[in-house]
């Protein structure tokens, strides 16, 4: 008899036996027959009943006793609620829209990835790095990568720090996260209002009290920061999100003195500052504090794609411990694989090649993209253009409302953001303009001035 039909039959003797048991067709204790007895009986070798029993005592259905024999294990009657039926298909309609043009803020272009130098630099990690694959990671990542980020953010954000000050993370929510655990239990987290929705969305998870700051035209305001009083306050200094204010030297200032004067944090939320248009880079405020006040979030979500799950949180050396004791037992969830991979494409110079490519494609489609709105709008579009990151503000004249602008951009298949998704409160429907943001990165050349009508279209009657 070939292995599969043996296995067949087993496996029907197993099954029927399992479905009597848990239909309570025998009562418990009760003695099954005896291999030879069950194999007569049911027409089938005593190796199939065998391997039938085994199974059943392997799953704990019967039990043995010693030249005995089988028998059914008391079972209590499974309780059972009646659910409500739901539909899982409608969600995952939902939750994986179909876009014929995205101005999403979220998403990079990764057409121009060096893919096959990705591919060809894992294969080297799974040589080179087999041991550490094959165990945990460390809990603040490889070292190094961390190395690698340390002599990056050196150059780059003017950050000097010891790579030990560092952590990977699977993205900074994540990170975000872990800060939290070690912040007090009753800590005030000041974010701002607008700002980046996932961060607010965490922290009102949290037990943590969140309190929404407004925003001048310098970024966060000191005046309501001092009268809140909060003990963290995250900020996008180098690229305000959404608005994109460049917060400027005075009000780095203060903000840092005032924190520091009542010795509180501020989470440099520094997601974009990799591009920026025609100006030099802005420093970082972490590099400016000398009080160890900032935490610095830095991402690969911008520069390289989202779907890597790779960002890291530099610590002032005060909170280095306090991180290490609270978390030193946590897992982390990064792919071990792709972080390693990423401290090889930046130690042999093809991270700094791909972002300057990207610089001078993504600095195209912001020009021709500003251009073909203006065109396609005139005076019914104004364009609130920092050079910098990969999405600016537009404010269109249009009668349509908020709730309409995301509808029949759903309809059109398009993905695209309003300023409502990142304030506390809805913005009032009655204004003549509504905000946009309008991210360029997913946008293509060839089909631009389309992706411009549609807009249009969806935002003029
Ligand atoms: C404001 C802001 N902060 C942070 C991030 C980075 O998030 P992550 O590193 O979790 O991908 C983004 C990503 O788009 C962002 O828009």
């Amino acid at each position: 008899m070939q292995e599969s039909s043996v296995n067949y039959i087993y496996r029907q003797l197993y099954n029927d036996l399992k479905d009597d048991i848990l239909a309570y067709k025998y009562e418990s204790h009760e003695k099954l027959p005896s291999k030879r007895a069950m194999a007569q009986h049911a027409n089938i070798s005593v190796n199939s009943v065998k391997a039938a029993y085994e199974q059943l005592l392997e799953e704990g259905y019967i039990y043995t006793q010693e030249r005995k024999g089988y028998y059914i294990e008391p079972l209590e009657q499974l309780i059972v609620k009646p659910q409500t039926q739901i539909q899982l298909e409608d969600y995952y309609r939902e939750a994986a829209p179909q876009y014929q043009y995205s101005f999403s803020h979220m998403s990079t272009n990764i057409e121009n990835f060096p893919m096959e130098t990705w591919l060809k630099l894992q294969k080297q990690v799974f040589r080179q790095f087999t041991s550490r694959l094959s165990s945990i990671p460390e809990f603040k990542g490889p070292m190094e990568l961390r190395q690698t980020i340390a002599k990056l953010v050196s150059y780059k954000r003017g950050i000097h720090c010891h790579p030990e000050q560092i952590i990977i993370g699977s993205g900074t929510n994540v990170l975000l996260k872990q800060l939290l655990d070690v912040m007090e239990e009753d800590s005030k987290i000041a974010v701002e209002n607008p700002g980046y929705s996932r961060f607010r969305d965490l922290l009102n998870r949290s037990q943590k009290v969140t309190i929404p700051v407004s925003l001048d035209n310098k970024g966060i305001s000191i005046k309501a920061l001092k009268a809140l009083n909060p003990n963290l306050v995250i900020v996008t200094p180098s690229h305000q999100f959404p608005m994109g204010t460049i917060m400027p030297i005075s009000r780095r200032i203060d903000l840092l003195n005032w924190m520091t004067q009542t010795n509180g944090y501020i989470v440099e939320d520094d997601y974009d500052s990799e591009f920026k248009y025609n100006t030099d880079n802005i420093p970082s405020l972490y590099s400016f504090d000398k009080s160890g006040r900032v935490i610095y979030l830095g991402t690969f979500s911008k520069t390289l794609m989202p779907g890597l799950r790779l960002s890291y949180m530099i610590l002032p050396t005060s909170l280095v411990k306090r991180f290490e004791t609270t978390n030193h037992n946590v897992i982390p969830d990064f792919s071990m694989l792709n972080a390693l991979t990423l401290y090889m494409l930046i130690k042999d110079g093809h991270y700094e090649r791909y972002i300057k490519k990207m610089h001078h494609i993504y600095e195209e489609k912001r020009i021709k993209l500003i251009r073909a709105l203006k065109k396609e709008f005139k005076d019914k579009i104004t364009i609130k253009d920092t050079k910098a990151g990969l999405h600016f503000i537009v404010e269109v004249k249009t009668n349509y409302s908020y709730t309409e602008i995301e509808s029949r951009a759903h309809e059109h298949q398009v993905e695209l953001y309003t300023i409502n998704r990142f304030t506390v409160e809805p913005v009032g429907e009655t204004t003549a303009t509504k905000t946009l943001i309008i991210g360029f990165a997913n946008i293509d050349l060839t089909t631009m001035s389309k992706a411009v009508s549609t807009l249009k279209a969806i935002l003029i009657k």
